[in-house]
């Protein structure tokens, strides 16, 4: 029997992976699948939340009792995540979001000429929302966590990370070719800006969820 322990509390998720368009056809992405995301807005809405649930290009299913809204760029995210997140008491930013947006956007397919070299792609950079939402808390009581994606060095660049964004929470994990995308499992140390840190061993991304909101909760509190 899960406890009721987010009942009462509005809970933001965004999860999945911003697509940032060059033409109408072709975009920057990356390979989040937002199964962890999605792992986490079903674990809260269990734990008796109010789940907004914003996903980016995903193409799951909606979880049951779950309010879900539906981004494709990280510009779009930040819009909805800030709406969300003015009456929010937990914003937990899953979502892989690019750092970076082609400057320009051609209205038509952008075609190949022949016997001419192809243009550079120019990129500028995309708001950070995790940092943003840490430093202008629309409710100052209000808990942040991010997540980190690290391929070496993980806990010290973590460190490094969490204090950068300011968030209060910082899920780790270490992520190569095989690792953690797509997959249904995860593996994770969750660092606190009060110097804790959990090792969450590796299993179902449900599990790393409940960790997540086990940590929440006691924040909450
Ligand atoms: O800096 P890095 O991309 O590694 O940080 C990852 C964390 O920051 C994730 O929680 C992600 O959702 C968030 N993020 C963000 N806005 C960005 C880039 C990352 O909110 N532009």
């Amino acid at each position: 029997v899960t406890e009721p322990d987010l009942a009462g509390r509005h809970v933001v998720v965004s999860a999945g992976g911003t697509r940032e368009p060059l033409d109408p056809v072709r975009f920057l992405g990356n390979r989040s699948s937002g199964k962890q995301g999605y792992a986490l807005a079903r674990t809260a809405a269990a734990r008796g939340a109010r789940v907004t649930l914003i996903e980016a290009n995903t193409g799951l299913p909606d979880p049951a009792g779950v309010d879900v809204v539906r981004v494709g760029t990280a510009v779009q995210l930040r819009e909805a995540v800030l709406k969300a997140a003015s009456d929010a008491d937990v914003v937990v930013m899953a979502a892989a979001v690019a750092d970076f947006r082609p400057e320009t956007y051609a209205a038509g397919k952008i075609k190949k000429k022949d016997g001419q070299e192809p243009e550079p792609i120019v990129l500028v950079r995309n708001p950070d929302i995790l940092a943003e939402i840490s430093a202008d808390r629309p409710r100052p009581e209000q808990v942040v966590v991010g997540f980190a994606a690290e391929t070496d060095d993980v806990l010290a660049n973590g460190r490094t990370k969490l204090a950068r964004k300011g968030c209060d929470l910082l899920v780790v994990n270490e992520v190569g070719e095989r690792k953690t995308f797509g997959s249904e499992e995860n593996e994770a140390v969750v660092l606190g800006a009060d110097g804790s840190e959990t090792p969450v061993p590796y299993g179902p991304k449900e599990a790393l969820a409940e960790t997540v909101w086990d940590l929440v909760a006691h924040r909450l509190r």
